[in-house]
């Protein structure tokens, strides 16, 4: 048997996360400036043979099987849909999924079913034009929902939502978000917002918390919490609505962090190895991978990269820095 992604304290990570761009077509409050970010120069930018080459290494060698594809906005990634097939070929076969902010799904959906991909998560924060153009200060809702009900016909199922809010923006639309989900059979998961924002500007006062969302849906929707033994390493809580079968989530990373339980490691488009979206140091894939290390090599340094890894991201601790990389250069 070959050694996986073991950390010092006894978690393993199965569940590799790779973001293929930091470029965003959306600049959400909660992550981007208006302006936008200096993006990586493309020369760093692992090419498409390479992102293949490193996730095969996670695949055969280190007991990786689940493969999740993020951004920025990894619809932009031109070489996508080659690497999502090249990806479901591999042996053993991982599940592969995208997260994705929607514009443009609609008209990728079907070839990614074809490549093999799994199932989609799709951010969407409201369904209202004037409140979208407000929080990712332009108004693509309807390339989402296009995109949403593309995904659902192609069978990238479950379809799932991301929904953060924030104060004073979206918070009083989370009772008609849950609706419109419910009606389509999307599920919905509500994500606190994190201190990952490239403005640094996230501050705990006004956070939404997974106690006032609850507060605001649990009697209108009837939620009762799901059999907590199934959640295992899944950061989302899950509630039932109305008795079920439908569910809704609450991924409250903030008040009730779920670090002790994390299976998941990141690669950055820039193919460097994050052992956690708030990790202080990263570890160099790409420099090895150019100089010509072999898979061995690789899976050795991978290894060797998960003991930086801490027991939790500490954002409750007075001591908290915020990473330097924001989370659309990390990968959501
Ligand atoms: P599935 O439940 O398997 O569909 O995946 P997921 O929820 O991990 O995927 P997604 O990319 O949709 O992530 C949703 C949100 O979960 C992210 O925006 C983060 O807020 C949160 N999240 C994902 N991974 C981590 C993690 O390692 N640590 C923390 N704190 N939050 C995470
Ligand atoms: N806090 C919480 N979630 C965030 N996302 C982006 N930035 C943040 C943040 N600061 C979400 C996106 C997407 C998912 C990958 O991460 O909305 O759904
Ligand atoms: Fe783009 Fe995602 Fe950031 Fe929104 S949250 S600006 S979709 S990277």
């Amino acid at each position: 048997t070959q050694l996986g992604l073991a950390d010092r304290f006894g978690r393993v990570a199965t569940d590799l996360r790779v973001s293929l761009t930091d470029r965003c077509n959306l600049r959400c409050a909660y992550c981007m400036p208006e302006e936008g970010l200096d993006w990586l120069p493309k020369p760093e930018l692992l090419t498409d043979d390479e992102v293949v080459r490193l996730v095969s290494v996670a695949v055969r060698l280190l007991g990786v099987h689940e493969i999740r594809f993020t951004g920025g906005e990894p619809l932009l990634r031109r070489g996508l849909v080659g690497i999502v097939a090249r990806t479901t070929e591999l042996l053993p076969r991982p599940q592969v999924s995208l997260t994705t902010n929607g514009i443009g799904l609609a008209r990728q959906a079907q070839a990614l079913k074809d490549a093999g991909l799994d199932r989609v998560n799709v951010s969407l924060d409201t369904i209202r034009s004037e409140t979208f153009q407000q929080l990712a200060r332009r108004d693509r809702v309807k390339d989402v929902l296009a995109g949403l009900e593309a995904a659902q016909v192609a069978g990238l199922t479950p379809v799932k939502v991301n929904a953060v809010l924030m104060r004073g923006v979206n918070d009083r639309e989370a009772p008609e978000l849950l609706e419109f989900c419910l009606e389509h059979g999307y599920e919905l998961r509500f994500i606190e917002q994190m201190p990952l924002d490239a403005q640094h500007g996230w501050n705990r006062a006004t956070m939404i918390t997974a106690d006032e969302i609850l507060a605001q849906l649990a009697e209108p929707f009837g939620l009762e919490p799901t059999d907590a033994a199934t959640r295992g390493s899944a950061p989302a809580e899950s509630f039932t609505v109305h008795g079920g079968p439908q569910t809704v989530g609450i991924i409250a990373s903030v008040t009730r962090p779920f670090c002790g339980d994390c299976d998941r490691v990141r690669l950055t488009a820039d193919g460097q190895v994050r052992d956690c979206l708030f990790a202080r140091t990263e570890s160099d894939l790409r420099t090895a991978l150019r100089a010509g290390a072999d898979d061995e090599e690789l899976a050795d340094r991978w290894r060797r990269a998960m003991r930086n890894k801490l027991p939790g991201h500490g954002i409750n601790d007075p001591s908290f820095l915020q990473p330097t990389r924001p989370m659309s250069a990390i990968g959501g």
